[in-house]
């Protein structure tokens, strides 16, 4: 099976990153990943990188004027790893056009909500305050509207009356890290 080159983009914790990890491991996953990325030095994600000896490159947005020149150096940083894609997992700065048209099709993010609905953030507490009976997560292409892009696949969840805001981010989670992978392979086979 073809190895496509892939980037991780994180910001945090890594759970997605390491589900990403462990499904690259598995000879019929068409994807590998090459370099992971991350705007936060302290990420501990990057830790789960560095434990898989994964590439890491960190980028400190404070150090550059502004968010054309942050993606231009980050572009020009990612070139030698030749990405056939780029996944968002829990990467919290919102790209420019700058970095979405010079990888057009191939930034996916991961979303925990059923999109249309509940975009942006404290996805959990907003659907709790609503009183819906189900939620679950999405995996979309990246456009310029935040969390807009074309839907790539979703999961749902159920949510009874006992659940709490970090019950259901727990039930949620869990199918992110099962539909993030499944996602990736729908694309690179595409
Ligand atoms: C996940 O809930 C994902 O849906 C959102 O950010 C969170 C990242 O978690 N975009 P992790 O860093 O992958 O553990």
């Amino acid at each position: 099976m073809i190895k496509h080159s892939i980037g991780i983009f994180i910001s945090g914790r890594g759970s997605n990153l390491n589900s990403i990890i462990k499904a690259c491991k598995k000879d019929d996953f068409p994807g590998e990943i090459k370099i992971v990325f991350s705007n936060n030095e302290n990420a501990t994600g990057l830790k789960i990188a560095k434990e898989n000896n994964l590439k890491v490159i960190t980028l400190d947005y404070n150090n550059f004027k502004n968010t054309e020149e942050y993606e231009e150096r980050i572009i020009e940083l990612l070139k030698p790893y030749n990405l056939q894609l780029i996944c968002l997992a829990g990467y919290m700065k919102i790209l420019s056009k700058k970095i979405i048209d010079n990888f057009p099709n191939k930034i996916l993010n991961i979303h925990p909500s059923l999109l249309p609905k509940y975009k942006g953030l404290n996805t959990h507490r907003r659907v709790l305050e609503n009183n819906e009976t189900k939620t679950g997560c999405t995996v979309h292409y990246v456009n310029q509207e935040m969390d807009g892009g074309k839907i790539i696949l979703q999961k749902e969840v159920n949510i009874n009356s006992e659940d709490t805001e970090r019950s259901i981010a727990m039930k949620v989670l869990r199918e992110e890290h099962i539909i993030y992978p499944k996602a990736i392979k729908l694309v690179l086979t595409k």
